[in-house]
């Protein structure tokens, strides 16, 4: 059972960066080496854009905690070993390889490292990890908050440039991946808004990807 919502929500394309995305420069700045990592460069705002789409289709949620969690969430793959995360953390029973678990706990330790000096109490920050912990080895959401990370972490996934990346990531074609994302990411989203935004981002990716003619 998906979390409900009734207020609207935002499903056309995202091509501009949201309104408050100034606010959190410096944590951006604060995290440019860790960035660089898996394409979190792409990855990580394209994300906040859909979390901040999610927090509007929310307005009962913590959006400061959901923004901050989303922007830090893969930080700890700039603190991981490069060569595992392709070897070890796309393949196989992925979500449960040590190198998931590790990129978990190193973006808590970045958290904890880079929230407290640009003002952020430590409760707050105890609430953003609590987020970042688990946020791909644990099944379920602790809080709205926490639903909403999870689901903004798997939306950007919907459109082109995330299937572009993570198609490669896989070694899939565009198509198989966006059969796998139908078949297994989609029944993973814990949020009726999100569910909406997937499902009309995918049948959009799809017919500008062409993937019923490029199987
Ligand atoms: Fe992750
Ligand atoms: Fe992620």
């Amino acid at each position: 059972m998906r979390i409900p919502t009734t207020h609207p929500v935002d499903t056309s394309q995202i091509a501009a960066p949201p309104d408050e995305s100034a606010d959190l420069d410096p944590v951006w700045k604060s995290v440019v080496p860790e960035s660089r990592a898996r394409s979190n460069d792409i990855h990580l705002p394209i994300s906040l854009a859909y979390a901040e789409r999610l927090c509007r289709a929310h307005p009962e949620a913590d959006a400061l905690v959901v923004r901050v969690a989303i922007l830090l969430h893969d930080t700890g793959w700039g603190r991981v070993d490069e060569d595992r995360i392709l070897s070890e953390g796309f393949t196989g029973d992925w979500r449960k390889a040590s190198i998931r678990y590790e990129h978990e706990r190193q973006g808590c330790l970045i958290a904890r490292e880079v929230l407290p000096p640009l003002g952020y109490d430590d409760e707050f920050v105890e609430r953003v990890c609590a987020i970042i912990d688990g946020h791909d080895t644990r099944a379920d959401a602790h809080s709205l908050e926490d639903a909403l990370v999870r689901d903004a972490d798997r939306l950007w996934r919907f459109g082109t440039t995330g299937i572009a990346l993570a198609s490669s990531w896989f070694g899939l074609t565009p198509s198989r991946y966006c059969d796998r994302l139908e078949a297994e990411i989609v029944p993973e989203l814990k949020t009726e808004a999100g569910f909406r935004i997937a499902t009309v981002e995918l049948a959009r990716s799809r017919a500008l990807l062409k993937t019923e003619v490029l199987r």
